[in-house]
């Protein structure tokens, strides 16, 4: 898929302030510091679009931007930072948890994972919590840049062994750099292929 055009739309704290055109829209999820604002600059390619940081915690609200004017990317806050005040972190954790539950609009939701580290029980929960929920999702392991491939490799077949012992079938899954440009073009087949059996219906 062509990205012809790719503007920030609004930002919200609240799920039912959120646009309400009907555009099918997939959103990213994942902790704090995984690379959901990069991945959404990497696949529009357009660098600033969403802000970014080397410090955990920059996204703290519900972001819409609009693709070729027929589908949004959501850029959503991370989960599980821990250098904020309980309030804050539960307010967060709400946010999240009403759009994922309540936003009809939400076509598909893609849980990001850092391809570096070995599975995560926050991430595994949280996956947990969306099966529990009827909430289907893909994972998209990201930073594959930042170990070998072989280590890669190893790390995404653990994972998927890991998920196996909860889980009778893998969801869809996706590697990706958001340094080195990997994962665009199936990312957007993926999305390509939902909008278009959506436009079918
Ligand atoms: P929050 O908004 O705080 O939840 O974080 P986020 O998930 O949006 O992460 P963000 O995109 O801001 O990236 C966090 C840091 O990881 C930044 O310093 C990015 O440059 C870096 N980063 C993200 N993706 C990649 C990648 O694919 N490769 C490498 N090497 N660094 C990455
Ligand atoms: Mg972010």
């Amino acid at each position: 898929m062509n990205i012809k055009s790719a503007e920030f739309v609004i930002s919200n704290t609240d799920y039912k302030l959120c646009p309400q055109d009907g555009k099918p829209e997939y959103a990213f999820i994942g902790r704090s510091n995984v690379g959901k604002s990069s991945l959404i600059n990497m696949i529009t390619d357009r660098k600033g679009l969403a802000m970014t940081s080397s410090k955990p915690g920059k996204t703290m609200l519900i972001n819409h931007f609009v693709i070729n004017n027929e589908w949004y990317l959501v850029d959503l806050p991370g989960y599980g930072y821990a250098r904020r005040s309980k309030d804050s972190r539960e307010q967060l954790q709400m946010l999240i948890e009403d759009y994922i539950l309540e936003r009809e609009a939400l076509t598909s939701l893609f849980v990001l994972v850092d391809s570096r580290h070995k599975p995560q029980q926050i991430d595994l929960e949280f996956m947990e919590w969306l099966g529990e929920n009827g909430i289907p999702f893909s994972i998209v392991f990201t930073k594959g840049d930042k170990q070998g491939p072989e280590r890669l490799r190893m790390n995404v077949e653990e994972y998927k062994q890991e998920l196996l012992k909860a889980w009778e079938e893998l969801p869809p899954i996706f590697v990706t750099s958001s340094e080195k440009k990997v994962g665009r073009d199936v990312l957007l087949d993926y999305i390509k292929s939902i909008n278009e059996g959506l436009t079918k219906k």
